[in-house]
């Protein structure tokens, strides 16, 4: 296994933590695809799988942040929309055949979606935790 989620990645609000393992799933299976030499389209349907549960889980943490007049909305809403752009352009530059799908690409994505979830959304949480959403 290439990222193994563990309990410090928790921002503790349950259904965010769930969805927040799943991403991981999907890196785990972009690692496996991508170090098993899996074929290209399998590879990519892992990729564009992955980039649409990240829009679905943005957008529902994003609905949670209007519901409860979240102050730090616009600058969490930054960080979401600045990884689906570069996501997007990834898969572009998939389909036109470039090889970007790569150990690289992995690093990223590992490094994007574990500073995002210790910084940005452990505040979110804990300002879920203090509205009452666990
Ligand atoms: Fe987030």
């Amino acid at each position: 296994m290439y990222m193994e989620w563990n309990d410090t990645y928790s921002i503790g609000v349950e259904k965010f933590d769930n969805d927040h393992k799943e991403l991981v799933g999907f890196i785990n299976q972009l690692h496996d695809g991508i170090k098993q030499g899996t074929a290209r389209e399998k590879v990519g349907g892992i990729l564009l799988d992955l980039i649409d549960y990240a829009d679905y889980h943005f957008k529902a943490e994003e609905r949670m942040m209007v519901e409860h007049k979240y102050r730090g909305t616009d600058e969490h809403k930054k960080e979401h929309n600045a990884l689906l752009l570069r996501a997007s352009e990834m898969w572009d530059s998939f389909e036109k055949g470039d090889r970007v799908l790569n150990l690289e690409l992995l690093a990223f994505l590992v490094k994007w979606l574990t500073t995002h979830i210790a910084n940005i959304d452990k505040k979110f949480g804990r300002f879920l935790n203090y509205n009452g959403v666990k």
